[in-house]
């Protein structure tokens, strides 16, 4: 088994909120991520699918296809977006790293096993010092 992985990058902002909270308990909680007025990441986001070499090309998946894929089912909609406002995906959930990640994978997991191969994991770096990754479960 040979794992590849394809990095892209964009642009989004969100807000980290709990109606349910005070003012105060949101920012104590969520910290920046919850300043009112929205704030912005440059995400970088590493799609991993794994798979035996293809006999043909000795890839395991086409990284130009694996690209396209990731940039038509995921960049075009969240780049320079507001993930709690302008993302279908997003909707109804807290724009944390973690759900983000969830939603990507959900984006890509389906085209990915269409074009023959397999989605091992979705890494998104939110910041310099945090990221998260998700591996289906
Ligand atoms: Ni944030």
């Amino acid at each position: 088994m040979v794992y590849v992985t394809r990095i892209e990058h964009f642009n989004a902002a969100h807000k980290l909120w709990n109606h349910k909270w005070s003012v105060e308990k949101n920012k104590e909680v969520f910290g920046k991520c919850a300043n009112e007025n929205f704030h912005g990441h440059n995400y970088e986001l590493h799609v991993t699918v794994k798979g035996t070499t293809h006999p043909d090309t000795g890839f395991v998946m086409n990284a130009k296809e694996l690209g396209d894929i990731i940039k038509e089912q995921v960049i075009e909609k969240v780049d320079h977006c507001n993930l709690n406002m302008d993302v279908p995906f997003m909707e109804g959930r807290f724009t944390s790293a973690e759900n983000f990640a969830i939603g990507i994978w959900n984006e890509l997991a389906e085209t990915i096993t269409k074009s023959g191969s397999t989605l091992h994991c979705v890494k998104l770096i939110e910041t310099k010092s945090i990221y998260v990754e998700y591996f289906g479960e």
